[in-house]
C-alpha cells in the first residue's frame, strides 16, 4: 500500500462513515421531539397556524412536535433561532410573510435571512382584517379613513414589530391613505389584541387567524377584509375595495422551514408529514372557521415553497424601498 493511500484512506473511510451514518439517521427520522419555533408570542395568528399543524405533523410522525415561540424584533430572533441550529430534522421554524419582507427591512442581522434555511413547504395563506378599539369614533372604513387622516400620529397602530405581517399591513395602509400614525410594537399581535380590546391602543392590520374570534364576540371594531371578495367566516365584513380603499389587498402566507444543510431526506420526509396534516378534515375545518385554508398539496414541497419564496422576496422588495422604512 503506498504511503499516499495510507494517508488519506483513514479520511475516506471516515467520510464513508458519516455518509452512512447521516444516511441511517435520515432512514429512521425522527427518533425523538422536534421543536417548531414560531417567531412572535404566544396566542397570536402565527402561533394558531403553527400548533395546528404541529398537532397532525406529529401524529404523521410519530413524534411530538413541541412550540416554541421566541417573539422580538419583528420576527427575526425567532427566525436567527433556527438559522443557527443544527440542522438535524428537529429544529423547525414556521414563518410568514416576514420571511419574503425581512431580507429588504434589515440591513445588519446576525443570520442569514434566504441562504440560512432550507424551505419544506407552504402552509396556509391568511386575510388581513383592518380592526379598531370599540371605541373608536369612526363606524365604517370610510369614517376611518377620515379619522386617521385628520388624526394622524394622534391615533396608535399596533404591530408586531418591524418585519411583522401586522407591520407590513401597517405600512400599506399608511401609503394608500398618504397618512403617518403611531406605531405600538408588541412581541406578537396576540398581545396587541389585548391592549386593542382594553381600549389602550386604537388600530391594528392583523391576520384572521387572530381576529375572527373577536370580531364575532364584538369585542373590537371590524372595518374591512383585505381579500378581492368576502370570508365565507365573516359574511357581514366588507372587502376594503367595496367600503372604500379600492385595490387594498393583502394575503399572509405561512410555510415551514428547517436550517440549511439539513439532509434532502429529512426535508423530504418532513414536507411529507407536512402534507398529511393538511390533508386533515379537522384542521381543515379549523382553519376555515378562522378564515383561512390550507394550501393544495402540491404547494406544500419545497421546490414549490422555494420558487414561491424567491419571487415574494423579489416582488416586495421595491414596495419596501419605495417606502423607505428600514429597521436599522
Ligand atoms: C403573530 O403571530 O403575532 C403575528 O404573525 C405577528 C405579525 O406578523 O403581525
Amino acid at each position: 500500500m503506498s504511503r499516499l493511500t495510507r494517508r488519506i484512506l483513514p479520511a475516506l473511510a471516515a467520510l464513508a462513515l458519516g455518509a452512512t451514518a447521516t444516511s441511517a439517521s435520515a432512514q429512521n427520522f425522527p427518533t425523538r421531539t422536534v421543536t417548531v419555533v414560531v417567531p412572535f408570542a404566544a396566542g397570536g395568528p402565527t402561533d394558531t397556524v403553527a400548533r395546528l399543524v404541529a398537532e397532525q405533523m406529529g401524529r404523521d410522525l410519530g413524534q411530538t412536535v413541541v412550540i416554541e415561540n421566541v417573539g422580538g424584533a419583528g420576527g427575526t430572533l425567532g427566525a436567527q433561532r433556527t438559522a443557527v441550529a443544527r440542522p438535524d430534522g428537529y429544529n423547525l421554524l414556521i414563518h410568514h410573510i416576514g420571511m419574503s419582507t425581512i431580507p429588504t427591512l434589515y440591513r445588519r442581522l446576525a443570520y442569514d435571512p434566504i441562504n440560512g434555511f432550507e424551505p419544506v413547504g407552504l402552509i396556509t395563506e391568511v386575510p388581513m382584517t383592518i380592526i379598531g378599539k370599540r371605541n373608536l369614533p369612526a363606524n365604517n372604513l370610510q369614517e376611518l379613513v377620515t379619522l386617521v387622516r385628520r388624526e394622524g400620529q394622534g391615533i396608535n397602530l399596533a404591530n408586531a414589530g418591524v418585519g411583522a405581517a401586522s407591520h407590513l399591513c401597517g405600512l400599506l395602509f399608511q401609503s394608500a391613505l398618504n397618512v403617518q400614525l403611531t406605531t405600538v410594537p408588541y412581541r406578537g399581535t396576540g398581545p396587541a389584541m389585548n391592549d386593542l380590546v382594553g381600549g389602550t391602543v386604537d388600530l391594528m392590520c392583523d391576520q384572521t387567524t387572530n381576529t375572527t374570534e373577536q370580531i364575532r364576540a364584538n369585542t373590537v371594531r371590524a372595518y374591512a377584509v383585505t381579500t378581492p371578495t368576502r370570508l365565507s367566516a365573516l359574511p357581514d365584513l366588507p372587502t376594503a375595495s367595496e367600503a372604500g380603499m379600492p385595490g387594498f389587498e393583502v394575503s399572509i402566507w405561512h410555510g415551514l422551514y428547517a436550517p440549511r444543510g439539513t439532509p434532502a431526506e429529512i426535508v423530504t420526509r418532513l414536507s411529507r408529514a407536512l402534507q398529511v396534516a393538511l390533508r386533515d378534515p379537522g384542521l381543515a375545518r379549523r382553519f376555515q372557521d378562522l378564515g383561512t385554508e390550507p394550501v393544495a398539496q402540491e404547494r406544500a414541497t419545497p421546490a414549490a415553497h422555494r420558487a414561491f419564496w424567491q419571487a415574494d422576496i423579489a416582488r416586495w422588495r421595491p414596495v419596501i424601498q419605495a417606502a423607505g422604512q428600514f429597521a436599522d
